[in-house]
């Protein structure tokens, strides 16, 4: 079976029905433009990504997420996935203060939800329902991932808020199971959300690559700290 490799993952699929998650210390951004690797950060995401995981299962969430397999490395449950990028936005940052007239760190009335196609090629475009109709993904399809995005960002923001850190916006992405299930998958890590302590707004996410914002490492150590309540163990 073929070894799926992206920017900062590689995925091992194993012969029964499961794969391995293999996080890299890779970091890209504005779509491979930037690039650099982090010692320890594969081990970071790998480790944030299974906590977060598991506070959603307990919550009613169905992910991928089977077990950790050591270091870098997450078994999962091999899912067919949707070629789409499911953004959730509680606050205005990033690439929705070129869409709408609003100032960065804006509260929004209500969470916004944007879709887009995973394509380097044509560099990641925005989607909406129809042109995802096109793509092979049903109306009802897309309503389903909309509707467990927006029950994950009420879990994870009150989650965070309650450590003292602002969910911003993250980014999901789907796929079905072999029962058919649309299941949750790939990752949630500081790569993929924007986190913002809620006092000081210091990002504590890949904004500090893509902004040059001060030590990668540092932050997502914090993150890790913040949330799990223990210090990191390795790097
Ligand atoms: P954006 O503001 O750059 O559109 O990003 C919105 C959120 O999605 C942010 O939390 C980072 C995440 N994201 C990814 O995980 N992968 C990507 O390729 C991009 C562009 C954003």
């Amino acid at each position: 079976m073929q070894v799926y490799e992206g920017k900062a993952k590689k995925v091992i699929p194993l012969d029964d029905g499961k794969a391995i998650m293999e996080f890299k210390d890779d970091a890209t951004a504005f779509n491979g433009e930037k690039k650099a690797q982090f010692r320890g950060k594969g081990w970071l995401n790998a480790q944030i990504s299974a906590f977060l995981f598991k506070v959603l299962e307990e919550n009613g969430i169905k992910t991928h997420f089977i077990g950790i397999a050591g270091d870098n490395r997450l078994i999962v449950e091999r899912l067919k996935m949707y070629p789409v990028e499911v953004v959730v936005r509680n606050v205005v940052a990033g690439s929705l203060k070129k869409r709408l007239p609003l100032e960065e760190g804006t509260e929004l009335p209500e969470p916004i939800i944007e879709l887009y196609y995973k394509d380097d090629s044509l560099g990641d475009p925005m989607i909406n329902h129809h042109h995802a109709k096109v793509l092979g993904i049903s109306e009802e399809e897309i309503k389903e991932m909309e509707s467990i995005a927006l029950k994950v960002n009420e879990i994870l923001r009150k989650y965070f808020a309650e450590r003292g850190i602002t969910l911003v916006d993250f980014k999901l992405e789907f796929g079905r199971n072999e029962r058919g299930e649309i299941v949750l998958g790939d990752e949630i890590s500081p790569d993929t959300c924007r986190f913002w302590d809620a006092e000081t707004g210091k990002s504590l996410d890949k904004d500090v690559f893509r902004f040059d914002k001060g030590d990668l490492i540092n932050a997502y150590e914090e993150l890790y700290e913040r949330l799990t309540g223990q210090a990191p163990t390795r790097r």
